[in-house]
């Protein structure tokens, strides 16, 4: 009794400590976060001299690294975390500073560049100066995450002025930029992209995921705003889009491989940027589109943070099971590949997000591919499903809120006094380095405070999407069982209406094992969730039995294995 109430005292006291310094910490930094994101924006940014209206700069510094320059994706970004502050009512007065954004962002979508004409290719282009001219200097091009992060920025803005009544500025002005993006998105996403980390030409799962929600997004708006031509071309290339984001999850190591290209582990805080910035309240914890609590997504953050435990001195004498600082991804020798604040800050976001999740629908799902995600917390939790009630839902979500504080207060162990956040900080002893004041940094501490206080944005349409028409890519097992008597030497075959049951040819029809005699049997590899005929037949002495009409039938499932038991007709 006396030791239940010292535990609990003591327990109360840990968590009460934690969670008081992340709320100091969250309190002193939002207001510099703020200023910091406002002070890198043109004209009248305190930092940002020499930026067009509206223009974004990445970070002040003009050397070691250059960052005086725009960039689609860091803008895009930006301004979606300022435009969901302006329509969420938290902060009214941004109005001016988004048109800007937005009449800028148009005025570069026309800029010719390296990457091409606005209709040959040029959306692609990752970088600007900031007087809206092209920069021309050699560099990782295209890009093709940011037309998609842009589109989804502005439809974010638009839907709220179309609903406000403002229907004139959105159809007119801010269709037409949405318009070229999603285009480019539509017609360009199956191209090879640098990443986003503008390293490496290949496909990306950052990129991938963020331009299927912004056609999706697309779907709805035009819709909304009663331009439905574009829609059924973006329906059909988001369905291909949702297939192909499939393909980047490596099934034996349960985590997202980053790149297809890259020739590296794949380990990369692109699949957890790419969760926060597809997080849709609406779809729950749905891994087909990764979202922050599905077990596919939860895996991927253990597989991401655990390779950084043992590689930045930092990290050393950091239990297992506790925060560390992440970066980019663990082969990144970029100014000597230290931790950087938007990554540790998005690992905190995505936990936080899974907990705005469980905690709208009053249970918590842990599948055999989140089991080594929840097992870091209560070695002893197995596969179920826990409703908000049990003690279970407590123990893990309790955990689950203290591992995500746990990012947040790495970030703010090394944060300088004065608040202001750089790109990277030491893997040896924590201070800053690259560049100062990134902008991005900033952006990702907003969005993280934003879902560590519970809020969450507009749906984009991501709940109860289905793959079950996508291409199979590997196949399902299927063990086929069916008993005969046979006489000496007769053999029983299989063949059907696919060319794993070679097309109904009975000279090639596959031979059975009896094995279990008299019980045949065979397993093969079938196409998944397709609908397949077959019979079974005999041979004897050179002499063919058919089964009789009609054929049998199975629809295979969509992964997985089955059995199928059938008696000769
Ligand atoms: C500049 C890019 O911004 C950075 O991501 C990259 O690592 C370096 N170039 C080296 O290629
Ligand atoms: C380098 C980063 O890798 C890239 O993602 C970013 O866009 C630029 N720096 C500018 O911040």
């Amino acid at each position: 009794m006396r030791l239940t109430v010292v535990s609990g005292l003591a327990y109360a006291c840990g968590a009460l400590a934690a969670s008081s310094s992340v709320g100091s910490y969250i309190a002193s930094e939002s207001p510099v976060a703020k200023a910091g994101v406002l002070a890198n924006i043109g004209a009248g940014g305190s930092k940002s001299s020499g930026a067009y209206s509206g223009v974004v700069i990445a970070s002040p510094s003009t050397s070691n690294p250059d960052y005086l320059y725009t960039w689609t994706r860091d803008s895009s970004l930006t301004f979606k975390a300022l435009i969901d502050q302006y329509t969420s009512g938290e902060d009214t007065s941004l109005r001016t500073l988004i048109d800007e954004f937005v009449s800028a962002e148009a005025t570069l979508q026309q800029v010719t560049n390296p990457s091409g004409s606005v209709s040959t290719g040029g959306l692609g282009e990752p970088k600007f100066n900031i007087n809206e001219t092209a920069f021309t200097g050699a560099w990782g091009r295209p890009q093709r995450d940011g037309p998609a992060l842009r589109a989804t920025a502005v439809m974010s803005y638009a839907t709220y002025l179309y609903n406000s009544g403002n229907t004139t500025y959105v159809t007119d002005t801010l269709w037409p930029i949405i318009e070229l993006d999603l285009n480019y998105v539509a017609g360009n996403w199956n191209q090879s992209t640098f990443d986003l980390w503008e390293e490496v030409d290949s496909s990306s799962f950052f990129t991938t995921a963020v331009q299927h929600r912004s056609l999706r997004q697309g779907i709805i708006f035009a819709n909304l705003i009663g331009q439905t031509s574009v829609v059924s071309n973006y329906e059909t290339q988001a369905e291909a889009l949702l297939c192909f984001l499939q393909s980047y999850w490596n099934p034996t190591d349960n985590y997202v491989t980053a790149n297809t290209g890259g020739g590296r582990s794949g380990k990369d805080a692109n699949t957890v940027l790419a969760s926060i910035h597809t997080f849709d309240l609406d779809a729950g914890c749905d891994a087909t589109t990764f979202q922050p609590c599905s077990d596919k997504a939860l895996s991927n953050l253990k597989v991401y943070v655990d390779s950084f435990r043992s590689i930045y001195t930092i990290n050393d004498d950091i239990s297992s099971d506790a925060a560390v600082a992440t970066g980019r991804y663990p082969e990144d020798t970029y100014y000597n590949g230290n931790p950087w604040y938007l990554c540790t800050l998005a690992v905190a976001e995505q936990l936080y997000d899974a907990l705005i999740v469980w905690d709208a629908q009053d249970y918590l799902e842990v599948t055999s591919t989140s089991l080594a995600f929840f097992q870091q917390f209560d070695s002893s939790v197995a596969a179920g499903t826990y409703d908000s009630s049990t003690s279970t839902y407590s123990t893990l979500t309790s955990a689950v809120k203290s591992f995500a504080d746990g990012f947040t207060l790495i970030v703010a162990n090394y944060t300088p006094s004065d608040g202001e956040l750089s790109e990277q900080y030491s893997k040896s002893d924590g201070s800053q380095t690259s560049a100062v004041d990134l902008t991005w940094s900033y952006a990702s501490a907003l969005t993280a405070f934003a879902a560590e206080a519970g809020t969450s944005y507009g749906s984009w349409g991501a709940a109860n999407l289905s793959t079950s028409s996508c291409p199979s890519t590997s196949g399902v097992s299927v063990t086929f069982e069916v008993e005969y008597d046979t006489e000496y030497g007769e053999n029983l075959y299989i063949t059907g209406s696919v060319s794993e049951l070679e097309d109904w040819s009975a000279d090639d029809a596959l031979i059975m094992s009896s094995a279990n005699y008299p019980t045949w049997s065979i397993t093969v590899t079938l196409p998944a969730s397709t609908a397949i005929q077959y019979k079974y037949l005999t041979k004897y002495n050179g002499d063919v039995t058919w089964e009789d009409d009609p054929n049998n039938e199975i629809t295979t499932p969509a992964s997985g294995s089955v059995t199928q038991s059938d008696s000769w007709h």
